[in-house]
């Protein structure tokens, strides 16, 4: 329990973190000092959230409507239950809603909130799902969903403090969970969908601390744990290193020297004029919501540049996190199918190349893995070291390169096959239901500090950590660019 003197210093706080961002963030200003000023105090606000806000593609259903371009083609709208499919977990909740909208959720608003350019699609499969009812309110355009959730806030008259949102795409050009987090909203980041139930109740249960402060900002993060945005001083002055520049588009990221924050956007007109920056170079900024409300880098001063590592020594690399035992016992070329239930891997061709990144938890399983390992006739010994990464290589590094095969749905029944079973290392009931091939692994040279995101996410690495014959091999085929496309929306 938070003593109610801890309390009391976490509101104190965040008043004065408002007092110092007046200037900056005006609509965010507003709405805390109502809050703070009105004669509710938070502790007599409901631990229920007001407006439950669902994103729909890749977060309640599956695939993203983009990406079904042979039905465009053949000038056909989509099947509910055939084309797109409910993930189980977001099937579950609604069925809950339905059933606790008298008791549980008697004083709780549901809400769509959706980018997708294909809004005719949306709505019907809204209708063909039955989801209409559900919805108290539905806002589906392409933009910024800034403006859904200001369109939310002026329909239902419920502040951005009292709402909780779930949705898969987290930060950068088609974020979601960062700019809605950043307005007040406590915004849930899903980035496989709601393939469980747990997310929606971990997340009401953190609804129910967070309303004790609602500190804006706040993200709950794909492993459950909570990120609280760098809203707190604008003239706070950070450091950090350019990790990635674009410079057609005339934007980078910073990441910070301090271990564990989120790298910060900049834009190129918030250099010093003249400025030149790249890859690896050191800034000294300060953080503020841009324009258009997002957080940014301004006040840069350009403190070193970097000469060490040329842009050709290093290459960027689609990347994504797994925990143990699974990271090692897929380095280790025992599991050769990855499971997911969300379209983490549809977007990736057979012949892409990745690298595996190990998480710093260890995946609950119960120890169901030594089971199916001990049914293909492994021993103790065999099996731990199936389990172990080599010496040098450890958690929060980025330890080996693999080369996905095909990704494609399985039934119950395939998942399984013992065969199947013991390739994912995990028994059918447990495994998601995307499969994804690995065809080949190998560990790379060097094990790599790399912080874990969810999903695929970029990293770049020094060329040289690269085992040989694997950068050359295809490195055309995907693009021009050879090693990244973005497909993520
Ligand atoms: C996939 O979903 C099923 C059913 O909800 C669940 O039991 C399983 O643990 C999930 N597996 C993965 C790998 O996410």
């Amino acid at each position: 329990m938070v003593s109610p003197t801890a309390l009391l210093a976490s509101a104190l706080s965040i008043i004065s973190m408002f007092s110092s961002t007046l200037s900056f963030a005006p609509q965010h200003v507003n709405i805390m000092v109502k809050r703070h000023a009105s004669k509710r105090s938070p502790h007599f606000l409901q631990s229920v959230p007001s407006l439950i806000v669902f994103d729909l593609d890749n977060t309640l259903w599956t695939p993203e409507l983009y990406q079904l371009r042979t039905i465009a083609q053949q000038n056909k709208d989509p099947v509910a239950h055939k084309d797109v499919k409910l993930f189980d977990g977001a099937h579950k909740i609604i069925q809950q809603i339905k059933s606790d909208r008298d008791s549980k959720f008697a004083n709780t608003k549901f809400a769509v909130a959706s980018r997708t350019k294909s809004v005719d699609w949306a709505h019907s499969l809204l209708t063909q799902f039955e989801l209409r009812d559900v919805f108290d309110y539905i806002e589906i355009f392409p933009g910024n969903k800034e403006q859904h959730f200001k369109n939310l806030r002026r329909d239902s008259g419920i502040e951005f403090s009292e709402m909780l949102f779930f949705d898969d795409a987290r930060d950068g050009k088609f974020g979601n969970c960062e700019p809605v987090a950043s307005l007040g909203v406590l915004s849930v980041h899903t980035p496989n969908g709601i393939y469980e139930e747990s997310l929606f109740h971990n997340a009401l249960d953190h609804y129910r601390e967070w309303s004790t402060h609602r500190s804006p900002g706040t993200i709950i993060e794909w492993d459950n744990s909570i990120t609280v945005g760098q809203t707190v001083n604008v003239n706070q002055r950070h450091k950090g290193n350019v990790k990635f520049v674009n410079r057609e588009k005339r934007f980078g990221f910073i990441q910070h020297e301090e271990r564990g924050k989120k790298d910060t956007f900049f834009h190129f007109n918030d250099l010093p004029s003249g400025a030149v920056v790249e890859e690896g170079d050191e800034l000294e900024f300060t953080i503020a919501p841009a324009r258009n409300g997002k957080l940014s880098a301004s006040n840069i001063e350009v403190k070193g540049q970097s000469q060490s590592t040329s842009d050709s020594d290093l290459v960027e690399m689609r990347t994504f996190s797994m925990n143990l035992p699974f990271a090692a016992l897929l380095a280790n070329g025992y599991k050769t199918i990855e499971t997911r239930n969300g379209t983490m891997f549809t977007p990736y061709p057979e012949g892409t190349k990745m690298l595996l990144h190990v998480g710093q938890r260890i995946y609950p399983d119960g120890d169901r893995h030594i089971e199916v390992m001990k049914s293909g006739g492994l021993n103790d010994e065999e099996i731990t070291s199936l389990k172990s990464l080599p010496r040098g290589f450890t958690k929060g590094m980025a330890v080996a390169i693999v080369e996905l095969g095909k990704t494609y749905e399985t039934t119950l029944a395939q998942r399984c096959e013992p065969d199947y079973q013991r390739s994912v290392a995990a028994f059918g009931q447990d495994s998601g239901m995307l499969a994804t091939e690995i065809k080949r692994v190998e560990y790379l040279k060097q094990g790599v500090k790399v912080s874990g995101q969810g999903g695929v996410f970029k990293v770049k690495v020094e060329r040289s950590v690269i085992p040989d014959g694997w950068l050359e091999a295809s490195s055309s085929s995907n693009n021009d660019k050879g090693y990244y496309y973005s497909a993520t929306f």
